[in-house]
């Protein structure tokens, strides 16, 4: 329940700390993923489980039915002749990709309190998820090693540890009214929050590394491939372009993920067209996720 009045003394120190504990606890106000998803990803999971039994549990969820159409039917999937069907959709994505497909379908139910005056600024958090993600998406059309899928889902999630320090702000006026202190406050703790709550949901490493490294921008991890969270760093760098937030004023050039992913700046002789071409590629993916 959301309180009726914020009204807990904040102190950083004992915010940070309690919040630790809960996690440590499993005492967290964790929001739930959805049952179908949930039910979905046990079934997916399991070795033996057949397409059909996939589809039957999916399909239950008429939402989420829908969006994996659409989802399979997706720029990721750009040039293949359209499908129509549940068991079309699961066959198209793969059957060990639907697990990703499926959370990155559930993971905007995440994003939601019933405290209205935070409400916006989970919808903010949404938004930025959302263009990151899609960023992250279009990065990774370049890099053979690396699934376009993957991408989506790692923006998705590079900045879910926002949420239960938001969900434990509305306790505490001076956050509640205080953009600014609530900034301060999720900008030092965010990352270890998001690896924590990714690790509790069993998501693979490699999205937990998103979560706890995409702030540190001077990650360089050598000769080792590029990865998710190079592609996630670029993404939230470029995701915060032309705003007030600090990242606006980096420098590119310092850090190591812009080279590593080879980042250019879009040529000046891309047209209006390849322009137009990125804008649609951009809203198709977003139009997936909401
Ligand atoms: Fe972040
Ligand atoms: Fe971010």
């Amino acid at each position: 329940m959301p309180a009726a009045q914020p009204s807990r003394k904040f102190t950083l120190k004992a915010f940070v700390e309690e919040l630790r504990a809960d996690i440590a606890h499993n005492r967290i106000k964790l929001p739930t993923l959805p049952n179908i998803s949930l039910e979905a990803l046990v079934v997916v999971n399991d070795d033996t489980s057949t397409v059909a039994e996939v589809a039957e549990v999916v399909e239950r969820d008429t939402a989420i039915a829908a969006r994996l159409v659409k989802y399979a039917n997706s720029p990721l999937y750009r040039g293949v002749k359209p499908v129509t069907t549940i068991k079309a959709a699961i066959t198209r994505i793969g059957f060990d990709k639907v697990r990703h497909a499926i959370l990155t379908l559930a993971m905007k139910e995440v994003f939601k309190t019933g405290f209205k005056p935070l409400q916006q600024r989970m919808e903010e958090l949404w938004e930025h998820s959302m263009d990151v993600a899609t960023r992250a998406a279009l990065l990774a059309r370049d890099i053979e090693h690396i699934d376009q899928e993957e991408a989506l889902l790692a923006g998705l999630v590079h900045d879910i540890g926002a949420i239960p320090i938001l969900l434990k702000a509305q306790d505490y006026e001076v956050l509640v009214n205080s953009r600014d202190n609530l900034n301060k406050l999720i900008a030092p703790i965010h990352a270890a929050i998001g690896r924590d709550m990714l690790k509790v949901w069993k998501f693979d490493p490699r999205m937990v590394a998103v979560a706890a490294e995409h702030e540190n921008l001077n990650r360089d991890p050598g000769n080792a491939p590029v990865d998710l969270v190079d592609l996630v760093i670029v993404a939230n760098v470029l995701s915060h372009a032309d705003t007030d937030h600090p990242l606006a004023r980096v420098n590119y050039r310092d850090i190591p993920a812009f080279r590593r992913v080879n980042w250019q700046p879009p040529p000046p002789e891309d047209g209006p067209e390849q322009e137009e071409e990125t804008m649609e590629d951009i809203e198709e993916l977003r139009d997936l996720l909401i």
